[in-house]
């Protein structure tokens, strides 16, 4: 069984997800159930992803009660705004088939357009309604953050960034943790990278009878990140969260930290913040 962090807030979050990025209505569909029964519980969606139809179906083919899963899903920036967060939320809670999500994320801050704070105000009024039970944030860096603290008095409780071990985010995961902040990674096996493909990862692997992605998922999870792989194929699925009855040493944590390139794999910088 995956374990649980608690947040901020006191919900309990699992410790490793499965994402949906890129996934089409019927991929999602078909790959949900897989997924399910293969133990995860946290799902990762978006507007953007324009699958969220696709996930409401493959929770309900699971058989697996809409209780016992935690659902995400991301509201993107064409939606932003005092007013229009509320529509944009009951579209994708009709999409899905739920009632509530239990973790909602502004996608990317968009700072050019400068309406992240009254999203982030409406998000919340939306929490207090029932409609969400955490509220988060993706992509935002520590000013997005402390802006949000000094005009609304509330931090995020998750912030999902692109992270993994060529590009560990060590200076945003110490602001996390100085205001309780939980940090997801999407992209957590470097995606377009050749992180895969690593030396130092097969001869890890190889000591511990697991594979390269496996050994990068326990790092994340051993470094309280909370990491939403991807996979379209259900032997990979069940290999990405079997990371939870073993421990890379302090010396392999060590050889991973030494990994960081500071190359990001989705070329996305963070100092323009433009959605993506
Ligand atoms: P596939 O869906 O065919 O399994 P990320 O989550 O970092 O974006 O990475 C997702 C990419 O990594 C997908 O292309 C996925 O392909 C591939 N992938 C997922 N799990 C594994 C694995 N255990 N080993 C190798 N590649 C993987």
């Amino acid at each position: 069984d995956v374990a649980h962090h608690v947040l901020r807030d006191g919900h309990k979050i699992p410790q490793l997800g499965f994402g949906t990025y890129p996934m089409d209505d019927a991929e999602a569909e078909a790959l949900l159930p897989e997924a399910l029964w293969r133990g995860y519980r946290l799902l990762d969606t978006a507007v953007n992803y324009g699958n969220e139809r696709g996930v409401g179906r493959g929770i309900r083919h699971s058989g697996i009660s809409r209780d016992d899963i935690f659902l995400t899903s991301k509201i993107p920036g064409r939606d932003h705004g005092r007013e229009s967060v509320r529509r944009s939320l009951e579209g994708s809670l009709r999409r899905l088939g739920t009632d509530y999500l239990d973790l909602y994320l502004i996608h990317w801050p968009n700072p050019g357009v400068d309406q992240y704070v009254q999203t982030w105000q409406a998000m919340l009024e939306a929490r207090d309604e029932g409609l969400i039970r955490s509220v988060g944030v993706s992509n935002f860096l520590p000013e997005h953050l402390l802006r949000l603290e000094a005009e609304t008095g509330e931090m995020p409780v998750v912030n999902q960034v692109e992270l993994h071990p060529q590009y560990q985010q060590e200076a945003l995961r110490a602001f996390h943790q100085e205001h309780r902040i939980l940090t997801q990674a999407w992209s957590p096996l470097g995606r377009k990278t050749d992180l895969l493909q690593s030396d130092w990862l097969a001869e890890i692997g190889r000591r511990q009878g697991r594979t390269p992605a496996q050994v990068v998922l326990r790092w994340h999870v051993q470094s309280g990140i909370v990491p939403i792989p991807k996979s379209s194929n259900p032997e990979r699925m069940a290999e990405n969260i079997d990371v939870f009855e073993w421990d890379l040493t302090d010396e392999q944590m060590e050889r991973l930290r030494m990994m960081h390139t500071g190359i990001s794999g989705s070329g996305f910088d963070p100092a323009a913040h433009e959605e993506m």
